[in-house]
């Protein structure tokens, strides 16, 4: 079949258009779900406690990661600002993942550990009280919500959904999830996963 038969030709053209992007998209993904290094997660890689995965909820809903990555790549400029890269093997529990695209504020992969609880409490309540220059949007009504009666309302069916799709919770954890967010409100469960995030690797070699 000559090249001008098919550019003469809108149908076929689109048809074999088609077939070269479902074969190299095949080619390409597919490894991606057999591979160690996408599939196991790192050494040590904890699941999300009820706090933590009520605070990732938190992180979804108010759209963080509009403003907000978690990736960092493996260039020098930012592995200086904000510590290892990020592995596949860190991300096998999220569901979904957090990555973005877009960082009008800095990468959060590493966050956890970098600040006080306070810190980030005070800064979710009003980013000018800590970072003077921050256009950041101020989030005061997390520290007024109780996360049991939001993101935490149905947070040990989260944990059943996401044991489906291969997160290791045990019947105790789903058990105890409701009772460890007594009393929590937003800000404290989104700080809690603030503060898990990113940590594992650093005894990655
Ligand atoms: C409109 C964009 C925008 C949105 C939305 C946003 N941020 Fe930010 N964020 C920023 C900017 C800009 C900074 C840098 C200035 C500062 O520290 O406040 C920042 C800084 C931060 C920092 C400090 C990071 C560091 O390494 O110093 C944390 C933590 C943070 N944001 C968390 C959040 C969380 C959690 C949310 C959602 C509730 C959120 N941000 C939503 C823009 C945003």
């Amino acid at each position: 079949m000559s090249q001008e038969k098919i550019e003469k030709n809108v149908a076929l053209l689109i048809v074999c258009i088609l077939l070269a992007v479902i074969w190299g998209g095949l080619l390409e993904i597919t490894p991606l779900f057999f591979q160690t290094s996408t599939t196991t997660p790192v050494k040590g890689l904890a699941v999300y406690d009820a706090e933590s995965l009520a605070g990732r909820e938190v992180y979804i809903r108010e759209g963080c990661y509009n403003c907000h990555s978690q990736m960092i790549r493996p260039f020098r400029a930012e592995t200086e600002r904000y510590g290892h890269y990020s592995v596949a093997g860190e991300f096998v529990f999220d569901h979904p993942f957090q990555w973005g695209s877009k960082r009008t504020g800095p990468d959060l992969h590493r966050v956890g550990g970098r600040y006080s609880n306070e810190w980030h409490q005070a800064h979710l309540f009003n980013p000018r009280d800590v970072v003077p220059e921050s256009n950041m949007p101020s989030y005061f009504w997390l520290a007024k919500t109780k996360a049991l009666d939001t993101v935490g309302r149905d947070i040990d069916a989260k944990m059943r959904a996401l044991r489906i799709v291969g997160v290791p919770y045990t019947d105790e954890q789903i058990s105890e999830a409701r009772a460890k967010l007594q009393g929590k409100t937003e800000a404290d469960v989104l700080v809690a996963y603030l503060q898990g995030l990113g940590k594992t690797l650093s005894n990655f070699q």
